[in-house]
C-alpha cells in the first residue's frame, strides 16, 4: 500500500484516478484548491485543502502526508482560455509545480507522474504522434506544460527523483459505475458540449471550423476513456515505485476522430437529433492530434479496455443523465 499525495485530486481526471487508486489498495490523498474541482468527487481518501501557488501550505502538505509517490493533476488546461491569459497559465502552472518539486526535494519524495499534454507536441505534421516527435506547442497551455517537462527532466538529473510524464491525449467518458464524471463551468469540451445539445440543454453545437486539412474539414482528436487513463496511471505508478525508471509515453487510442464524426457517434448512441452549426475556427486548435501509442502499451502493459468512441460517449451520457435529473 502506497500513500500517494495527488494534486487536483477533485478534478475530473485526478478524482478517476483517486478511485482506482483506493481499489488498488493504496491511499491518495487530495491536494486541491476546489478553484474547479468538486467537494463530492473528493471522496477516496483524506483532503487537504490548498494553493499549489502557496509554496508553504504546499511544503506542510508533503511533510505532513510523508508521500511514497506524488501524482501532479493540479492545472489550468483549457487552451483558448490560455489563448487569452498567457500569463495566468504559466504563473499558475508552472510556478505551481516549481512548488511541488521543491516540497518532494525537501521531503525526500522520489516518484513523481506527471500530467503533460498532446498540446506540448503544437501542430506537427505527422499521422501519428510518437514521443520522439518535435515538441513545439503552439498555445500558452502547451508552453507551460513542456516547460515542466523540462523542468522534471532537469529536477530528475540533479535529484533523486524518478518521474513519468503522460502526455494525454482527449480524455472522455465517465465511470461507468456511476457517480464520477466531467463537470467543467463553464463547459468547453467538446463530447460534453454536443451531450448538453442532445439533452436539449443548449439549442446546438457549433463546430469550431470545417476548413482544416483533414477529410471533412473539421478537427481530428484522438480520444481516450478516463478510466483507462486512470488505469495507466495506476501501472506507472506501481512501475516507479518498484524501481522502474521513468518515461514520457503519449497517452491516447491511436485513432483519429473529426469534431463531425464525434456529433454523427452521439446521434446514434443517444438518439437524440443534435443539431449542429458551422462556426468559424477556435484560436489555438490544431488540426489534427493522433498518438502513436505503442510505446505506453508496451512500458506499462496496459490496454485500454473502453477503447471505442461509442463507450465513452455513452458512459458519459449516462453520468450526464443522472447530473442533469433525465434518467
Ligand atoms: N469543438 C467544437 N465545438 C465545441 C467544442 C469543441 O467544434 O463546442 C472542437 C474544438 O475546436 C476541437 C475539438 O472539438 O477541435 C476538441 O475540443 P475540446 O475542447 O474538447 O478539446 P481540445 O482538443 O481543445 O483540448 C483537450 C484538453 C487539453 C489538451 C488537449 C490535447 O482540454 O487540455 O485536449 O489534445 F491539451
Amino acid at each position: 500500500m502506497a500513500v500517494v499525495l495527488v494534486t487536483g485530486g477533485a478534478g475530473y481526471i485526478g478524482s478517476h484516478a483517486c478511485k482506482r487508486l483506493a481499489e488498488a489498495g493504496h491511499e491518495p490523498v487530495c491536494f486541491d484548491d476546489f478553484s474547479t474541482g468538486w467537494r463530492d468527487a473528493a471522496r477516496f481518501g483524506p483532503v487537504i485543502e490548498g494553493d499549489l501557488l502557496d509554496a508553504a501550505a504546499v511544503r506542510e502538505a508533503m511533510r505532513a502526508v510523508r508521500p511514497s509517490a506524488v501524482m501532479h493533476f493540479a492545472a489550468l488546461s483549457i487552451v483558448a482560455e490560455s489563448m487569452r491569459d498567457p500569463a495566468r497559465y504559466w504563473r499558475v502552472n508552472l510556478v505551481g509545480a516549481m512548488n511541488l518539486l521543491d516540497a518532494m526535494q525537501v521531503e525526500g519524495v522520489g516518484s513523481l507522474i506527471f500530467s503533460s499534454t498532446a498540446a506540448t507536441y503544437g501542430e506537427p505534421d505527422v499521422a501519428l504522434i510518437g514521443e520522439e516527435t518535435p515538441q513545439r506547442p503552439s498555445n500558452p497551455y502547451g508552453a507551460s506544460k513542456l516547460a515542466i517537462e523540462r523542468l522534471i527532466a532537469d529536477v530528475a538529473l540533479t535529484h533523486r527523483l524518478r518521474a513519468t510524464i503522460f502526455r494525454y491525449f482527449n480524455v472522455a467518458g465517465a465511470d461507468p459505475a456511476g457517480g464520477l464524471g466531467e463537470r467543467h463551468e463553464p463547459e468547453t469540451h467538446l463530447i460534453p458540449i454536443v451531450l448538453e445539445a442532445a439533452a436539449g440543454r443548449r439549442t446546438h453545437v457549433t463546430v469550431n471550423g470545417v476548413d482544416y486539412p483533414t477529410p471533412d474539414g473539421s478537427c481530428v482528436r484522438d480520444y481516450l476513456h478516463v478510466c483507462d487513463l486512470a488505469e495507466a496511471h495506476l501501472l506507472g505508478l506501481e512501475k516507479l515505485l518498484g524501481g522502474e525508471a521513468g518515461h514520457a509515453l503519449n497517452l491516447g487510442i491511436g485513432r483519429g476522430y473529426s469534431v463531425l464524426e464525434v456529433i454523427a457517434a452521439a446521434r446514434s448512441v443517444t438518439g437524440c437529433a443534435i443539431p449542429a452549426e458551422i462556426g468559424p475556427r477556435r484560436g489555438g486548435d490544431p488540426a489534427r492530434l493522433v498518438c502513436d501509442g505503442a510505446r505506453a502499451r508496451a512500458a506499462l502493459d496496459w490496454t485500454p479496455r473502453r477503447a471505442a468512441l461509442e463507450t465513452m460517449i455513452a458512459d458519459a451520457w449516462r453520468w450526464f443523465g443522472r447530473e442533469w435529473g433525465i434518467v
